[in-house]
């Protein structure tokens, strides 16, 4: 396998050292993005074939979710060798063809790294299962004797984030610790073993041209010692709002100390981006000091209303809490876990005025795949096809993580819409046509043309994503106002049109803005100030 290194790259924002201080950042769920071989499964030649796309929308990076051998039990968030590729999804041929071939369009790829669990497939967890208690093998996981009579009952109280206990007891009488689905044991990030081989699976995918880790779970890696009762039910609903014995405990810290040096001793800015889960924006912050990771996902961000104060309030938070570190702000609406934020907000104007608002803020930008297309959340999925491991238990996440992750339509009347030639794993509805890619391609008013509009304004504009603030202007109730150097943003949350001064001549609007002194309902205008 030859190496591509991303300095090699050709010259666009990606190439800048830094580049992901303000890059936006596009993510490929595999399974759902283009389809090659007509199996109704999306996979590594259909995201090579598709990157021209993703050059043309203008995107400097692309994410990508799992595509490792797995047993699917989590839709490839159940690793069972993180160096081979899952047949259904290509061979390593195929991902170094992605790499190359991104590199060579100017798009850096950040793959997804799963290091809090495994699958129960996973070659270790099998040989520990074989070896039986007592075995050093076992130590590689939590494996615990029950308590109760008999080693009956778990050995702590912790519930899964799927549902159920986060213990499933195996033949010989023991209990194993996952957090998530039992097919996915939890790893001892106390054990040198576990350290030194994800060390090494950083460099396995560094050394194949990769430009950085999107890194799952990154605050459940560390257990507090003794795995001690959190003494309550109901878990699910403390997730991001305390520190718990499972997640966001301190010792992760240096386990991504030691990664940054990995990354670091390679050539062309490559980087860690944390799904951490945390009760604040500041312990967010203390994952992205000089010595740990680049980036967190903000899900104080993602998770806020379509509201003005509220809005202001989260950018002002994020960006506060990042400056003392120095790392960028990100920003997120939609991924592969929640309800597209079309359907969140409520409407498609809506939708297209948060993109703007979120482009023209500093800091780095993800956008999921089909939210340019401007799809809506699919609600009525039938029970028979959802795949989604939360939904087949009770008391877990909603369950309901299968309606955004759709495969999504590229031309066509019918479905499949150009996603493959032989149908797809989700079925898609049946009114997609004219939210295909093809249909939107050289539509001014389409969701599509506005996000490559955007784009294409925020990189010529150096202003848009630099920097770590923004300069509030006095605004209407409702009406968020931004400068940021010769450009200003004004995003309308209200259901009513509102008065306003024009602050300049219009670059780019999310609605209609045939008078620009009247800001219209759930519309973002970007000026020239
Ligand atoms: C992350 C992923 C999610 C997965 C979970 C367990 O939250 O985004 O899809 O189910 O981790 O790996």
């Amino acid at each position: 396998m030859t190496q591509h290194l991303a300095d090699a790259l050709p010259a666009t924002t990606a190439t800048r050292p830094g580049w992901w201080r303000e890059a936006v950042i596009y993510q490929v769920y595999p399974r759902s993005f283009a389809d090659s071989n007509g199996d109704g499964m999306g996979d590594l030649e259909g995201i090579r074939s598709r990157l021209p796309y993703l050059m043309e929308l203008g995107v400097d990076a692309v994410w990508l979710s799992p595509f490792y051998a797995s047993p699917q039990a989590d839709a490839g968030y159940d690793v069972a060798d993180y160096r081979a590729i899952d047949p259904m999804f290509g061979t390593l041929h195929d991902a170094d063809a992605v790499v190359r071939e991104a590199h060579a369009l100017g798009l850096r790829i950040i793959v997804d790294l799963v290091p809090n669990h495994c699958s129960d497939q996973h070659e270790w967890f099998k040989q520990a299962l074989r070896e039986g208690p007592g075995s050093p093998l076992r130590e590689r996981f939590h494996f615990r004797p029950g308590r109760g009579p008999g080693g009956s009952l778990p050995p702590n109280d912790w519930e899964s984030i799927f549902g159920g206990p986060a213990w499933t007891r195996v033949a010989d009488g023991q209990w194993y610790l996952h957090l998530f689905a039992p097919e996915q044991p939890d790893f001892n990030w106390e054990h040198p073993a576990v350290q030194d081989e994800f060390r090494s699976i950083l460099r396995f995918w560094l050394d194949l041209g990769t430009d950085g880790f999107r890194i799952d779970v990154a605050h459940g890696l560390v257990k507090a010692p003794g795995l001690p009762d959190l003494g309550r039910d109901e878990q699910l609903k403390l997730l991001g709002n305390q520190v718990l014995p499972f997640f966001d405990q301190d010792g992760v810290h240096e386990i991504y100390r030691s990664w940054r040096k990995v990354l670091d001793e390679y050539a062309g800015d490559r980087i860690g981006v944390a799904e951490a889960w945390t009760p604040s924006a500041e312990r967010t912050a203390m994952y992205l000091r000089p010595d740990e990771l680049h980036q967190a996902f903000n899900f104080h961000y993602l998770n806020t209303g379509w509201d003005a104060v509220a809005l202001r309030g989260a950018i002002d938070d994020s960006l506060d809490a990042m400056r003392p570190v120095g790392a960028p702000t990100t920003w997120v609406l939609s991924n592969h876990d929640v309800v597209r934020h079309r359907t969140r907000f409520g409407s498609l104007a809506r939708a297209r005025a948060a993109a703007l608002l979120m482009l023209a803020l500093p800091g780095s930008a993800y956008v999921y795949q089909g939210e340019e297309l401007g799809l809506p959340e699919v609600v009525d999925l039938p029970d028979s096809v959802r795949q989604d491991p939360s939904f087949f238990k009770e008391n877990g996440q909603d369950g309901l993580r299968d309606g955004c992750r759709v495969p999504i339509p590229w031309s066509g009347t019918e479905a499949p819409y150009g996603f493959g030639d032989g149908g797809s794993w989700l079925p898609q509805p049946a009114d997609w046509a004219g939210l295909s890619v093809e249909a939107q391609t050289g539509d001014p008013s389409s969701t599509l043309e506005l996000y490559r509009a955007a784009l294409r304004i925020r990189r010529e504009r150096a202003e848009l994503g630099a920097g770590d603030a923004v300069q509030w202007l006095d605004a209407p109730t409702g009406v968020l106002a931004f400068r940021r150097g010769g450009f200003v943003c004004t995003v309308n949350t209200t259901g009513e049109a509102v008065r306003m001064t024009p602050p300049g001549t219009v670059l780019l609007a999310s609605g209609d803005v045939a008078d620009p002194g009247v800001l219209e309902a759930d519309t973002a205008v970007w000026w020239q100030g």
